[in-house]
């Protein structure tokens, strides 16, 4: 960048009268307020986190540096959450259970502090993802998944959490009696809002407006925002719809163009006939969109931004750009889509709540398209080709990725979470992997990619609503025989070796933290030695730039997801989705967080790591 971000945000300051917090947004806002953020410095900071490196490997539990850090399982699924919620009896899981209970798959994880806005790190709201359900810990006895209940459980164990936690002296823990605690399902009221709320693609029977949905399902990764509401993806919502895109008419393409009708694994289908696409065909057009959420309302209704657009969302990143307007990072995981960028039309003003309402409703969704010298933000607007063959903004938005492939968006290597660097305001994208590419380009260097990169997204001049960007690869994941433009650094150990990045964080001092998904299945595809997924911190800049480093390994089967600090960056929570799922048929087995002779499930969990003694966890 050539000229630093902090300078942008001294200028605006200057300018506004606003806070440096109230500047950044989402975990940036939180990361500001203990930081002073000068460029070069972060080089040693993310040098000297003292941690002996955790073994790669492969086994029924997790491990972490147990010499300098302490980890503490926080809630599982299956935990009850409200005061007269039933408790968890393995095997014997019930719709009614699930709705009183911490949720199956935990992903995206946000610790919003009490009260709202502060930068409390002992008291706060934990809201968590609940991607999808695990049948292998729900219903160890697999029972068939046409049964009523099993399927009305499932549903009812998707979605998300709110629940207030707290600190007491090193050890955390959640109250069950909280005002704040709530389960979000697939049977949540939810209202759509934005450029497509009301289109007739998105009118049931069941809503004649368009503009009111029941629930959401597969929720991935997230974001905050800065007036402290959370974000959440919905990802993989074509999982979830029986019948083939043809059943649905018109919608055919559309539903075709999401991967609808491919695989059903669950079978809402038997509890309501909007998740058949014969019986209710623009149903699917009601998810893939952003949803926000309230945490500190509990009777609030969670909006889809339509704005935000239509597509497989892992996560949103939110900035406040020096200019004020709103900018939302975001990309689509599956194999050759996108990252998008939206910017709002109007600015905040942290001085007036009321501002915040409508920010995420208006503005302009763009497409990047990546050349060997840069980005170029393609807006997605109903003018030359798009005005060809979209009637409408609503039309577009619902069929997001055809728009961003008609004006030339660039395919990428499934685009998972995207997190902004706190100092230098680069944003930094996980590029899980792509098998099925044929041909490296700029971006996506790698033919048959099994094992993914981290790209580097900078703005020009520090300005986020600028049309030309530039980007470099910080790192080529997997083994570094397998990489050709920017392999690890040596300094790397083959236990640091990263493969598949998914979920990212960063702390306030810029230290960048990744978790992967999928490592031992590119692992054998690639004729190598399988090993459990980890959490990673990675160098961004100094002459290591580009390591890896494996500071937490998942039990066997499970992935890491998160990863989110305190404000104060004195706890790390880190999610633990779908432990003891087999990679491979004779994989060891894994109670995780049970011990392993104890015969009960493995159950997804949220985790909290601190530093012994006290102090930052890096
Ligand atoms: Fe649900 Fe893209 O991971
Ligand atoms: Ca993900
Ligand atoms: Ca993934
Ligand atoms: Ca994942």
């Amino acid at each position: 960048m050539t000229r630093h971000i902090s300078d942008l945000i001294d200028t605006r300051l200057h300018e506004h009268q606003m806070s440096r917090r109230q500047l950044l947004g989402g975990a940036s806002a939180l990361a500001i307020g203990v930081t002073t953020g000068c460029g070069p410095k972060i080089t040693t900071l993310s040098n000297v986190a003292p941690f002996i490196e955790v073994k790669a490997g492969l086994d029924a539990m997790a491990h972490w540096p147990t010499a300098t850090h302490d980890c503490q399982v926080l809630i599982s699924w299956g935990d009850p959450i409200f005061a007269r919620a039933p408790q968890w009896h393995p095997g014997e899981v019930t719709a009614l259970q699930q709705a009183q209970q911490f949720g199956d798959c935990n992903d995206f994880i946000a610790f919003m502090p009490l009260e709202r806005g502060s930068q409390n790190s002992r008291h706060g709201l934990l809201c968590v993802n609940h991607e999808y359900t695990n049948r292998v810990s729900m219903f160890p006895d697999n029972p068939k998944p046409t049964f009523t209940g099993v399927a009305e459980a499932e549903l009812m164990g998707h979605g998300h959490s709110v629940v207030e936690i707290e600190r007491i002296k090193n050890t955390w823990s959640f109250r069950k009696s909280s005002a704040y605690n709530r389960r979000i399902t697939p049977r949540t009221p939810m209202s759509l809002t934005g450029p497509a709320a009301g289109h007739s693609r998105l009118q049931t029977a069941a809503d004649p407006t368009g503009r009111e949905v029941l629930g959401t399902v597969a929720n991935c990764s997230g974001g905050t925002t800065p007036w402290h509401t959370v974000l959440s993806g919905e990802e993989n919502i074509h999982l979830y719809f029986r019948g083939v895109p043809e059943d649905a008419g018109p919608e055919a393409e559309n539903h075709r163009a999401m991967g609808i009708g491919v695989i059903q694994p669950w079978r809402f289908d038997v509890l309501d006939d909007r998740w058949i696409l014969r019986e209710v065909p623009r149903e699917p057009n009601r998810f893939g969109w952003i949803v926000e959420i309230d945490p500190f309302d509990a009777r609030s209704t969670p909006k889809k931004r339509t704005a935000l657009g239509r597509f497989s969302h892992e996560g949103a990143e939110v900035v406040v750009d020096p200019s004020g307007h709103i900018v939302v990072l975001m990309g689509d995981d599956s194999v050759d889509q996108f990252v998008y960028r939206f910017v709002s039309e109007d600015r905040w003003d942290p001085s007036n709540p009321d501002s915040a309402k409508g920010l995420l409703d208006k503005g302009i969704l763009y497409v990047a398209r990546f050349d060997s010298a840069g980005l170029t933000w393609l807006p997605l607007v109903l003018e030359g080709v798009l005005a060809q063959h979209f009637a409408s903004m609503g039309d577009l938005l619902i069929e997001t990725r055809r728009a961003a492939r008609l004006i030339g968006a660039t395919p990428m290597d499934r685009p998972e979470r995207i997190s902004v660097h706190p100092q230098t305001g680069e944003f930094y994208v996980m590029l899980t992997k792509n098998p099925s590419r044929s041909r490296g380009q700029p971006a996506n260097p790698r033919p048959h990619n099994l094992f993914g990169q981290i790209l580097v997204l900078s703005p020009h001049a520090g300005s986020n609503i600028s049309e030309r960007w530039r980007w470099h690869l910080l790192v080529e994941a997997g083994p570094p025989e397998t990489c050709n433009t920017a392999p690890p650094p040596t300094i790397t150990t083959d236990d640091g070796l990263l493969c598949c990045p998914d979920n990212s964080c960063f702390d306030s001092a810029g230290r960048l933290l990744v978790c992967t998904d999928g490592a031992s299945s590119a692992l054998i595809r690639s004729g190598r030695e399988p090993r459990s997924d980890g959490l990673f911190l990675v160098d961004t800049d100094g002459p290591n730039q580009g390591r890896t480093r494996l500071f937490f390994r998942a039990p066997v089967g499970g992935e890491l997801t998160g990863p989110c600090f305190t404000p104060d960056d004195s706890t790390l929570f880190l999610g633990v989705q779908h432990p003891g799922r087999k990679p491979f048929p004779d994989a060891p087995a894994s109670c995780w967080p049970a011990p392993p002779d104890s015969g009960l499930p493995p159950r997804s969990s949220v985790i909290a790591l601190t530093r012994q003694g006290g102090g930052r966890v890096f």
